[in-house]
């Protein structure tokens, strides 16, 4: 424990006052999904990830993990990493037919999606938390704690039945237990030295504006869409002069395919109040040179700046020739 503060202090030290990208947490989770159909048929998906970006993904048909990006074995052998491949293995194997056989039992009903997510976050003077969840339809009902599975809520007696069972499988949950506390902050460490440079890309946002009469004709929806940044943190608002307009509304971040970002910032206004309004996108890629569109392009205005830049010019290139002729 002691010695991974230390070497997490020295990463740390290492990256450099390189920015606040690591001086927040990081965190490595796995994600297994089961789908069950009916009876008879069941779809499992299981993934790795190193704080936002996908690393892991997993082969269903050969049994074995993808490894997704050049360095998603971080600083593990071949050895260590088999580790991590057969707990996935045996989610993918072991828990679908124990589920199956209890579903009726414990009131799951076709269709239906488990998910188990898991994990280990370091925080930067704080050491470390790992955390193992398991939800049925999108709601936790167990967790793992200290070699054992746990309700979530209290009095919840299915989630006991659960607990129960699972707690039965001591060789299981003590294996599961070192891979939390153990392997996981380990290799977590190895990942984040190795994916360093892609965790702290920096990628340029593109922005663009849309708007849409969606609500009414006397009512405007205007849209900033903003995307391909990297990484995740990004502050997008409508304003007029200085003023933030606080009826500004934000989708989710997206994720689009190439691991950078995409987000969309709205605001509804009354059609004739539109003058003056610009959206504002501030990212750290940018070096503090915002991103700053106006609704109206301001096309007068810019031919005044050409007007005022071209006549002083043209009346210079006619002295020039005035002169030269004279001479
Ligand atoms: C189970 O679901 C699969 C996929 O939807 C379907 O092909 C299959 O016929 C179903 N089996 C039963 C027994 O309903
Ligand atoms: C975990 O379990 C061990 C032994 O069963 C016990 O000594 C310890 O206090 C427990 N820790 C927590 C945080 O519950």
């Amino acid at each position: 424990m002691l010695f991974l503060q230390i070497t997490l202090l020295a990463v740390l030290l290492a990256a450099g006052g390189n920015e606040d990208a690591f001086r927040e947490q990081i965190s490595f989770h796995m994600i297994h999904i089961s789908s069950f159909h009916n009876h008879s048929w069941a779809q499992n998906l299981g993934s790795g990830w190193l704080s936002e970006l996908q690393i892991l993904g997993w082969n269903s048909n050969s049994g074995s993990l993808i490894f997704l990006r050049p360095w998603s074995k971080g600083n593990f052998n071949n050895k260590e990493m088999t580790e991590i491949e057969k707990f996935f293995r045996m989610l993918h194997i072991k828990l679908p037919p124990l589920i199956r056989n209890h579903a009726s039992e414990w009131k799951f009903e076709y269709p239906f999606e488990v998910q188990i997510t898991g994990g280990c976050e370091l925080h930067p003077g704080e050491g470390k938390a790992v955390f193992l969840q398991f939800a049925y339809q999108g709601v936790e009902l167990l967790n793992f704690q200290n070699n054992s599975w746990l309700p979530s809520s209290k009095g919840d007696s299915r989630a006991q039945d659960m607990c129960g069972l699972l707690n039965q499988h001591h060789v299981a949950n003590k294996i599961t237990q070192r891979l939390l506390r153990d392997t996981c902050p380990r290799y977590l460490l190895g990942l984040f030295d190795a994916g360093k440079a892609d965790l702290q890309r920096k990628v340029k946002p593109e922005a663009w504006l849309s708007t849409a009469s969606n609500p009414g004709p006397d009512r405007q929806m205007l849209v900033c869409h903003v995307s391909g940044f990297h990484p995740k943190p990004i502050w997008v608002k409508w304003m007029r002069g200085e003023q933030v307009q606080q009826r500004t509304q934000q989708s989710g971040i997206l994720p689009n395919a190439d691991g950078t970002w995409y987000l969309q910032v709205f605001l509804q206004v009354e059609a004739t109040e539109t003058s003056g309004l610009y959206c504002r996108v501030r990212h750290s890629s940018l070096g503090g040179q915002d991103i700053i569109l106006y609704l109206e392009r301001h096309r007068s205005s810019r031919g005044w700046i050409i007007v005022a830049v071209m006549v002083p010019l043209v009346l210079l290139t006619a002295l020039a020739f005035g002169l030269r002729k004279r001479w």
